[in-house]
């Protein structure tokens, strides 16, 4: 059956970069014959203006329905002193809550065109295809106890870092599925040497690993070398599997091996559904960039990327997706560039419109 799609666009220059989005759905509609069931619907600030609420039950049932759900940005200026509980912020919240999203995958792929952009040496980041796989549900920022306690004559105040076999056995599968359709490594990081849940996690990997993806290159290493190695040399690694706490802060410091914010997607994967296909939703890193909004300014690759990470992850379509991003990788060598891209060599910014343009007519000689 046609593969199903939920657009919810949301706020600010989420709606300018979908625009561009939805070009290159239609280049592959019309050119690759793949057809998608594509629905749009509200999400944060735009939900909230039309419904009093971040997300109506309707639009979350839908993405309940769906192969895959690909999300702008939510957020504004606009809605910042709106009562917590309709926030634009937990429309997406809710979003990931309720379809138990548990793996975050996070790509830090560096554009040759783009090596210049990043903090570390060109040699060492050139080329660079990495995936971080970060525990999206649990551990410390969710372990109970928590809060703030009266101790003594003093305050302490306490977060638990907790696993259970069932949450790290399903995150280890996301990470060997997902590796199987990449460069078939993964490497598990915890601090196995000083935390029992570190213990825990690298025992489950291994079992998971042993039992049912022993085709795959399995490795541990302790999380603390590993922000080191990330910045001594990235390319040892494929897919990095790792806990909430530590992939918050490994996901963020790999992204700056590659650069812009503009340019990074993201997905977040649940459990499979009964198509077999993982619950997901797509999204770029970057918010609703409320200082450039309605000015044409907007990088749209982070959001189309965010779409070729769904034409591999949810709908099998690796070299679909492949060509989509060496449409891309293209437009930057031919020097293509928004204005987040660009150091002071005096090339002129182009437009979102005209980005997403550059896109599809790489796409059309590909
Ligand atoms: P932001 O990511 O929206 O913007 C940070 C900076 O990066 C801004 O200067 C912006 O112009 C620039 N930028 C971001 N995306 C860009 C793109 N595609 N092309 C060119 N430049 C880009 O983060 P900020 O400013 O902290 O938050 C703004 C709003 O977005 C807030 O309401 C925040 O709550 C919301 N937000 C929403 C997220 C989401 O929907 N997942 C994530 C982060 C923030
Ligand atoms: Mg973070």
């Amino acid at each position: 059956s046609t593969p199903s799609l939920l657009i919810l666009p949301g706020d600010g220059i989420g709606p300018e970069v979908m625009i561009e989005v939805r070009k290159v759905i239609d280049w592959f509609g019309a050119n690759r014959g793949m057809n998608f069931d594509v629905s749009e619907d509200l999400v944060g600030g735009a939900a909230y203006d039309a419904h009093g609420t971040p997300l109506h039950d309707d639009t979350m049932a839908k993405a309940q329905e769906v192969d895959a759900v690909l999300l702008g940005a939510v957020g504004g200026p606009k809605y910042d002193d709106l009562d917590f509980s309709v926030k634009p912020e937990r429309g997406l919240l809710r979003l990931r809550k309720e379809m138990d999203l548990f793996a975050n995958l996070r790509p830090a792929q560096c554009f040759d065109a783009l090596a210049d952009f990043s903090s570390l040496k060109k040699d060492v980041v050139a080329g660079l295809d990495i995936m971080i796989v970060r525990e999206l549900t649990s551990g410390v920022y969710f372990g109970e106890p928590r809060g703030i306690f009266e101790e003594g004559n003093e305050r302490v105040g306490i977060n638990t870092q907790r696993y259970t076999e069932s949450e790290i056995d399903r995150a280890a599968r996301a990470a060997f599925e997902l590796a199987r359709k990449r460069g078939n490594k993964v490497c598990s990081m915890e601090k196995a040497n000083v935390m029992e849940s570190g213990i825990l996690w690298r025992e489950v990997v291994q079992k998971v690993h042993d039992e049912d993806y022993p085709d795959v290159e399995l490795s541990h290493m302790y999380a603390d070398n590993g922000a080191m190695q990330l910045v001594r040399a990235p390319k040892q690694f494929d897919v990095i599997l790792t806990d909430n706490l530590f992939g918050d802060i490994l996901s963020d410091c790999a992204a700056m091996l590659t650069g812009s914010l503009g340019m990074l997607p993201s997905a977040s994967l649940g459990a499979p559904m009964a198509n077999g296909r993982p619950k997901a939703l797509y999204e770029p890193v970057h918010g609703s960039a409320p200082d450039i909004t309605g000015q044409g300014k907007a990088n749209p690759i982070a959001c189309v990327l965010s779409f070729a990470m769904a034409l591999r992850y949810s709908f099998d379509q690796g070299d679909e997706a492949t060509r989509l991003e060496q449409a891309v990788e293209k437009v930057l060598a031919d020097g293509v560039r928004t204005a987040d891209l660009l150091g002071e060599d005096g090339v002129s910014p182009v437009s979102t419109s005209e980005m997403g343009d550059a896109i599809v007519t790489a796409l059309t000689a590909s």
